[in-house]
Protein backbone atom coordinates (compact mmCIF):
# COMPACT_ATOMS: atom_id res chain seq x y z
CA UNK A 1 0.00 0.00 0.00
CA UNK A 2 0.61 3.41 -0.37
CA UNK A 3 2.56 5.34 2.93
CA UNK A 4 2.04 8.03 4.27
CA UNK A 5 4.93 10.56 3.57
CA UNK A 6 6.06 11.63 7.33
CA UNK A 7 7.72 8.68 8.69
CA UNK A 8 9.76 8.30 5.69
CA UNK A 9 10.96 12.21 5.57
CA UNK A 10 11.43 12.08 9.32
CA UNK A 11 13.64 8.90 8.85
CA UNK A 12 15.42 11.00 6.52
CA UNK A 13 16.41 14.16 8.45
CA UNK A 14 17.24 12.12 11.02
CA UNK A 15 19.33 9.74 8.66
CA UNK A 16 21.37 13.27 7.09
CA UNK A 17 19.74 12.44 3.35
CA UNK A 18 16.50 13.26 1.28
CA UNK A 19 13.78 11.79 -0.41
CA UNK A 20 13.27 12.50 -4.10
CA UNK A 21 9.89 13.80 -5.19
CA UNK A 22 9.30 13.41 -8.47
CA UNK A 23 6.66 15.33 -10.72
CA UNK A 24 5.28 12.36 -13.02
CA UNK A 25 2.45 13.23 -15.68
CA UNK A 26 1.92 9.59 -17.89
CA UNK A 27 1.54 6.29 -16.74
CA UNK A 28 4.69 5.50 -18.07
CA UNK A 29 6.62 8.29 -16.55
CA UNK A 30 5.22 7.03 -13.05
CA UNK A 31 6.49 3.18 -14.20
CA UNK A 32 9.92 4.99 -14.94
CA UNK A 33 10.54 7.10 -11.92
CA UNK A 34 8.87 3.22 -9.57
CA UNK A 35 11.93 1.49 -11.41
CA UNK A 36 14.54 3.85 -10.41
CA UNK A 37 13.43 3.75 -6.81
CA UNK A 38 13.42 0.00 -6.93
CA UNK A 39 16.57 -0.31 -8.97
CA UNK A 40 18.37 1.29 -6.17
CA UNK A 41 16.38 0.87 -2.93
CA UNK A 42 15.36 3.69 -2.57
CA UNK A 43 12.18 5.47 -0.93
CA UNK A 44 10.08 7.44 -3.11
CA UNK A 45 7.38 10.22 -3.58
CA UNK A 46 5.12 10.16 -6.41
CA UNK A 47 3.79 13.88 -7.33
CA UNK A 48 1.44 15.30 -9.21
CA UNK A 49 0.45 19.14 -9.64
CA UNK A 50 -2.84 20.34 -9.66
CA UNK A 51 -2.61 20.41 -13.81
CA UNK A 52 -2.33 16.56 -13.58
CA UNK A 53 -4.59 16.08 -11.03
CA UNK A 54 -7.05 17.96 -14.07
CA UNK A 55 -5.30 16.01 -17.22
CA UNK A 56 -5.33 12.21 -15.62
CA UNK A 57 -7.78 12.45 -12.70
CA UNK A 58 -7.27 11.82 -9.39
CA UNK A 59 -8.49 8.28 -8.86
CA UNK A 60 -6.66 7.14 -12.03
CA UNK A 61 -3.52 8.49 -10.53
CA UNK A 62 -4.32 6.83 -6.76
CA UNK A 63 -4.76 3.55 -8.63
CA UNK A 64 -1.66 3.59 -10.99
CA UNK A 65 0.50 4.51 -7.67
CA UNK A 66 -1.03 1.95 -5.57
CA UNK A 67 -0.40 -0.74 -8.19
CA UNK A 68 2.66 0.36 -7.74
CA UNK A 69 3.02 0.76 -4.16
CA UNK A 70 1.49 -3.14 -3.75
CA UNK A 71 4.14 -4.68 -6.17
CA UNK A 72 7.40 -2.59 -4.79
CA UNK A 73 9.74 -3.51 -2.24
CA UNK A 74 10.11 0.26 -1.25
CA UNK A 75 7.96 2.40 0.52
CA UNK A 76 6.07 4.57 -1.98
CA UNK A 77 4.00 7.98 -1.30
CA UNK A 78 1.71 9.65 -3.59
CA UNK A 79 1.60 14.03 -3.21
CA UNK A 80 -0.35 16.50 -4.35
CA UNK A 81 2.07 19.39 -5.11
CA UNK A 82 1.34 22.90 -4.60
CA UNK A 83 -2.37 23.20 -4.36
CA UNK A 84 -4.50 26.13 -3.76
CA UNK A 85 -7.77 24.71 -3.18
CA UNK A 86 -9.35 23.11 0.01
CA UNK A 87 -11.61 21.05 -2.43
CA UNK A 88 -9.21 19.60 -4.33
CA UNK A 89 -7.03 18.31 -1.47
CA UNK A 90 -10.19 16.16 -0.13
CA UNK A 91 -10.81 14.89 -3.54
CA UNK A 92 -6.75 13.94 -3.67
CA UNK A 93 -7.32 12.76 -0.53
CA UNK A 94 -10.41 10.68 -1.16
CA UNK A 95 -8.91 8.95 -4.15
CA UNK A 96 -6.29 7.77 -1.90
CA UNK A 97 -3.31 10.33 -1.72
CA UNK A 98 -1.34 9.95 1.23
CA UNK A 99 0.42 13.57 1.30
CA UNK A 100 -0.73 16.58 0.35
CA UNK A 101 0.72 20.22 -0.26
CA UNK A 102 -1.40 23.49 1.08
CA UNK A 103 0.05 26.83 -0.82
CA UNK A 104 -1.11 29.40 0.74
CA UNK A 105 1.95 31.18 0.37
CA UNK A 106 0.68 34.03 -1.34
CA UNK A 107 -1.65 34.60 1.45
CA UNK A 108 -0.74 36.59 4.52
CA UNK A 109 0.81 34.89 7.40
CA UNK A 110 -2.69 34.76 9.24
CA UNK A 111 -4.51 33.21 6.17
CA UNK A 112 -2.02 31.13 5.38
CA UNK A 113 -1.84 29.47 9.15
CA UNK A 114 -5.66 29.31 8.91
CA UNK A 115 -5.79 27.32 5.90
CA UNK A 116 -2.94 25.12 6.60
CA UNK A 117 -4.42 24.23 10.16
CA UNK A 118 -7.99 23.47 8.63
CA UNK A 119 -5.91 20.64 5.91
CA UNK A 120 -3.93 19.50 8.96
CA UNK A 121 -7.30 18.88 10.78
CA UNK A 122 -8.59 16.64 7.81
CA UNK A 123 -5.11 14.94 7.00
CA UNK A 124 -4.50 13.76 10.32
CA UNK A 125 -7.76 12.07 10.55
CA UNK A 126 -6.68 9.69 8.09
CA UNK A 127 -3.18 9.48 8.85
CA UNK A 128 -1.62 11.41 5.50
CA UNK A 129 1.31 14.13 5.54
CA UNK A 130 0.85 17.70 4.73
CA UNK A 131 3.86 20.20 3.43
CA UNK A 132 2.63 23.55 3.28
CA UNK A 133 4.81 26.99 2.25
CA UNK A 134 6.31 29.71 3.70
CA UNK A 135 7.94 32.74 1.31
CA UNK A 136 7.87 32.52 -2.44
CA UNK A 137 9.13 29.96 -4.10
CA UNK A 138 9.85 31.68 -7.51
CA UNK A 139 11.06 33.28 -10.56
CA UNK A 140 14.10 34.80 -8.20
CA UNK A 141 15.70 37.38 -10.87
CA UNK A 142 19.64 36.89 -9.85
CA UNK A 143 19.51 41.06 -10.61
CA UNK A 144 16.80 40.96 -7.68
CA UNK A 145 17.73 43.77 -5.17
CA UNK A 146 18.64 42.27 -1.30
CA UNK A 147 15.14 44.12 -0.03
CA UNK A 148 13.09 42.14 -2.43
CA UNK A 149 14.79 38.87 -2.01
CA UNK A 150 14.81 38.99 1.67
CA UNK A 151 11.03 39.41 1.66
CA UNK A 152 10.48 36.91 -0.33
CA UNK A 153 12.47 34.34 1.71
CA UNK A 154 11.01 32.37 4.70
CA UNK A 155 11.64 34.44 8.05
CA UNK A 156 13.00 31.55 10.65
CA UNK A 157 11.24 32.60 13.89
CA UNK A 158 7.95 32.89 11.21
CA UNK A 159 8.96 29.25 10.38
CA UNK A 160 8.62 28.19 13.54
CA UNK A 161 5.37 30.16 14.60
CA UNK A 162 3.92 28.66 11.21
CA UNK A 163 4.57 25.17 12.48
CA UNK A 164 3.55 25.30 15.73
CA UNK A 165 0.38 27.36 15.02
CA UNK A 166 -1.08 24.84 12.19
CA UNK A 167 0.97 21.47 13.69
CA UNK A 168 2.37 20.64 9.96
CA UNK A 169 4.33 18.04 9.14
CA UNK A 170 6.81 18.88 6.96
CA UNK A 171 7.69 22.84 5.86
CA UNK A 172 8.56 24.16 2.20
CA UNK A 173 10.63 27.43 3.42
CA UNK A 174 11.74 29.34 0.37
CA UNK A 175 15.32 29.82 0.95
CA UNK A 176 15.96 31.29 -2.70
CA UNK A 177 15.47 28.05 -5.06
CA UNK A 178 13.53 28.88 -8.11
CA UNK A 179 11.40 26.59 -10.34
CA UNK A 180 12.37 25.39 -13.67
CA UNK A 181 16.29 25.49 -14.82
CA UNK A 182 18.22 28.61 -13.77
CA UNK A 183 19.77 31.08 -15.66
CA UNK A 184 23.66 30.14 -14.37
CA UNK A 185 23.62 28.76 -10.54
CA UNK A 186 20.78 29.13 -8.15
CA UNK A 187 21.47 31.76 -5.40
CA UNK A 188 20.54 29.78 -2.62
CA UNK A 189 20.80 31.14 1.35
CA UNK A 190 22.52 28.12 3.35
CA UNK A 191 22.95 30.99 6.10
CA UNK A 192 19.05 30.62 6.39
CA UNK A 193 18.52 26.95 6.20
CA UNK A 194 20.34 26.45 8.67
CA UNK A 195 18.55 29.27 10.72
CA UNK A 196 15.45 27.58 9.80
CA UNK A 197 16.29 24.10 10.77
CA UNK A 198 17.94 25.43 14.28
CA UNK A 199 13.83 25.81 15.30
CA UNK A 200 11.88 23.81 12.87
CA UNK A 201 12.02 20.09 14.19
CA UNK A 202 9.76 18.54 11.40
CA UNK A 203 11.68 17.64 7.65
CA UNK A 204 12.09 20.70 5.33
CA UNK A 205 11.38 20.47 1.47
CA UNK A 206 13.54 21.53 -1.30
CA UNK A 207 11.60 23.04 -3.94
CA UNK A 208 13.09 23.82 -7.75
CA UNK A 209 15.12 20.79 -7.71
CA UNK A 210 15.63 20.85 -11.55
CA UNK A 211 19.31 22.47 -12.17
CA UNK A 212 20.51 22.47 -8.42
CA UNK A 213 24.45 21.40 -8.84
CA UNK A 214 25.16 18.49 -7.04
CA UNK A 215 27.43 20.01 -4.07
CA UNK A 216 24.25 22.30 -3.30
CA UNK A 217 21.93 19.43 -2.94
CA UNK A 218 24.74 18.21 -0.83
CA UNK A 219 24.84 20.79 1.17
CA UNK A 220 21.15 21.86 1.32
CA UNK A 221 20.81 18.21 2.67
CA UNK A 222 22.80 18.47 5.44
CA UNK A 223 21.20 21.36 6.61
CA UNK A 224 18.27 19.80 6.73
CA UNK A 225 16.23 19.52 3.68
CA UNK A 226 15.02 16.23 3.75
CA UNK A 227 12.44 16.42 0.38
CA UNK A 228 13.62 17.21 -2.89
CA UNK A 229 11.12 18.13 -5.48
CA UNK A 230 12.17 17.92 -9.10
CA UNK A 231 9.71 18.54 -12.02
CA UNK A 232 11.20 20.13 -15.32
CA UNK A 233 14.42 18.66 -15.71
CA UNK A 234 12.38 15.23 -15.74
CA UNK A 235 9.89 16.49 -18.10
CA UNK A 236 13.04 17.35 -20.61
CA UNK A 237 14.42 14.86 -20.51
CA UNK A 238 11.34 12.03 -21.39
CA UNK A 239 10.01 14.65 -23.96
CA UNK A 240 13.72 15.03 -25.67
CA UNK A 241 14.05 11.36 -25.77
CA UNK A 242 10.35 11.43 -27.83
CA UNK A 243 11.35 13.86 -30.08
CA UNK A 244 14.78 12.01 -30.88
CA UNK A 245 12.55 9.07 -32.30
CA UNK A 246 10.54 11.24 -34.30
CA UNK A 247 13.47 12.46 -35.73
CA UNK A 248 15.17 9.74 -36.80
CA UNK A 249 11.85 7.74 -38.16
CA UNK A 250 9.38 10.64 -38.50
CA UNK A 251 6.89 7.76 -38.93
CA UNK A 252 6.71 6.13 -36.18
CA UNK A 253 3.39 5.65 -34.93
CA UNK A 254 3.31 2.65 -32.24
CA UNK A 255 3.19 4.34 -28.61
CA UNK A 256 4.70 1.09 -27.12
CA UNK A 257 8.12 2.00 -29.22
CA UNK A 258 8.43 5.78 -29.24
CA UNK A 259 7.86 5.77 -25.56
CA UNK A 260 10.46 3.02 -24.55
CA UNK A 261 13.52 5.31 -24.66
CA UNK A 262 11.76 7.93 -22.97
CA UNK A 263 11.55 5.50 -20.04
CA UNK A 264 14.71 4.35 -19.98
CA UNK A 265 16.23 7.96 -20.01
CA UNK A 266 13.91 9.33 -17.17
CA UNK A 267 14.65 5.87 -15.12
CA UNK A 268 18.39 7.42 -15.36
CA UNK A 269 17.42 10.99 -14.64
CA UNK A 270 15.41 9.82 -11.84
CA UNK A 271 18.44 7.68 -10.73
CA UNK A 272 20.82 10.17 -10.51
CA UNK A 273 18.95 13.04 -8.45
CA UNK A 274 18.12 9.77 -5.90
CA UNK A 275 22.40 10.10 -6.28
CA UNK A 276 22.51 13.69 -5.15
CA UNK A 277 19.79 13.09 -2.33
CA UNK A 278 21.98 10.52 -0.75
CA UNK A 279 18.89 8.55 -1.11
CA UNK A 280 19.89 5.35 -2.61
CA UNK A 281 19.89 2.29 -0.45
CA UNK A 282 18.09 3.57 2.18
CA UNK A 283 14.46 2.36 1.46
P1 LIG B 1 11.71 22.11 -10.70
O1 LIG B 1 10.72 22.21 -11.80
O2 LIG B 1 12.72 23.21 -10.68
O3 LIG B 1 12.34 20.76 -10.64
O4 LIG B 1 10.90 22.30 -9.33
C1 LIG B 1 10.01 21.28 -8.92
C2 LIG B 1 9.14 21.66 -7.76
O5 LIG B 1 9.51 22.40 -6.87
C3 LIG B 1 7.80 21.06 -7.72
O6 LIG B 1 7.09 21.46 -6.60
ZN1 LIG C 1 7.61 23.51 -6.00
NA1 LIG D 1 14.70 24.53 -10.52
Amino acid sequence: ALVSSTSMLEAARAGGFCVGAFNVHTLEMLQAVVEAAEETNSPLILQSTVGTVKHLGPDYIAAAATVAANRSSVPIALHLDHCTDFNVIMQCIRAGYTSVMIDASHDPFDQNVALTRKVVEAANAVGINVEAELGRVGGVEDDIVVDERDALLADPDECARFVELTGVHTLAPAIGTAHGIYKGEPNIDFDRIGRIAEKVAVPLVLHGGSGIPEAQVKRAVSLGMAKMNVATELRIVFSDAIKDVFAANPAENDPRKYMVPAKDALRAAAIEKMRLCGAIGRA
